[in-house]
């Protein structure tokens, strides 16, 4: 990486992106004077502006990538994708090694469990459904794609947070749709999660800052959290 002391004017960097720390280099970067270019997979409708250019959508699997980054002359590649997105990410180490390119890996590290976490760790989506308790009342920080493993708890009631509302209704039997971001205040979680009389929350180990508050709330609160591992 180009240091903030001796920022190498003649890179040109791609950053893969769409997480707030993707953002945050491109910010930092730009403000060194580096001509840096973020990529969006293009899922989320508005996404937040990015200092720099911006570019979207898929680039049509490694080989694609590579392609794209010889014919546009970049010079580094950094992988600040979300740690969940594994293709993109599996597909930036080949493209680099085609392309011959440095690539930085800058995901972020899962979050470890703390004294006071209640935690049931599971490997899938499906276990993740099948640990919940009968009747729960369940937060579902997830995204839409990430829904349907719950589809088969008829017995729970679901309160599913997401950016963007769904384009179709969504088959629960019992749910709740909660159009907004994660806030980043453990109180205002916590507030969340007593006004809708949540019992369990499921979350993915994602990691970070940004989605952390509603695990603060929830080992203040005592609440069960189903992990969900990468
Ligand atoms: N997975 C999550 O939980 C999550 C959460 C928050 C944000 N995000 C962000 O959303 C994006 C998509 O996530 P995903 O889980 O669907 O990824 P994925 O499964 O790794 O990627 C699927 C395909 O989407 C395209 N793609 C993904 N990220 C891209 C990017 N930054 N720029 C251009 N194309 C991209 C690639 O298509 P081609 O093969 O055609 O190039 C990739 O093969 C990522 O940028 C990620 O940082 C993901």
């Amino acid at each position: 990486m180009p240091s903030d002391a001796h920022p190498d004017k003649s890179e040109k960097i791609l950053i893969l992106g769409g997480t707030r720390e993707a953002a945050e280099l491109a910010r930092q970067l730009v403000g060194q004077g580096l001509d840096v270019t973020t990529s969006l997979a293009g899922r989320t409708k508005e996404p937040a502006p990015v200092e720099g250019k911006l570019r979207m959508g898929g680039f049509g699997g490694a080989e694609g990538l590579a392609a794209y980054l010889k014919a546009e002359g970049f010079t580094r590649v950094i992988d600040a994708t979300h740690p969940f997105a594994r293709n993109i990410s599996a597909n930036a180490v080949k493209a680099c090694d085609i392309a011959a390119l440095p690539l930085d890996i800058r995901t972020r590290a899962p979050w470890q469990k703390q004294p006071g976490d209640l935690w049931t760790e599971v490997a899938s989506l499906e276990d993740a459904a099948n640990a919940l308790p009968q009747n729960a009342r369940v937060l579902l920080a997830l995204g839409r794609q990430y829904l349907d493993a719950f589809l088969s708890r008829t017995d729970c009631h679901f309160v599913i947070r997401m950016v963007d509302p769904p384009e179709s209704p969504l088959a629960f039997t019992s749910h709740e749709i909660l159009a907004a971001k994660p806030s980043s205040d453990p109180n205002e979680e916590a507030a969340l999660f007593r006004s809708h009389a949540i019992t369990h929350l499921v979350a993915r180990n994602s990691g970070g800052h940004g989605a952390y508050a509603k695990i603060i709330a929830a080992r203040k609160m005592g609440m069960p959290v189903v992990m969900v591992g990468r």
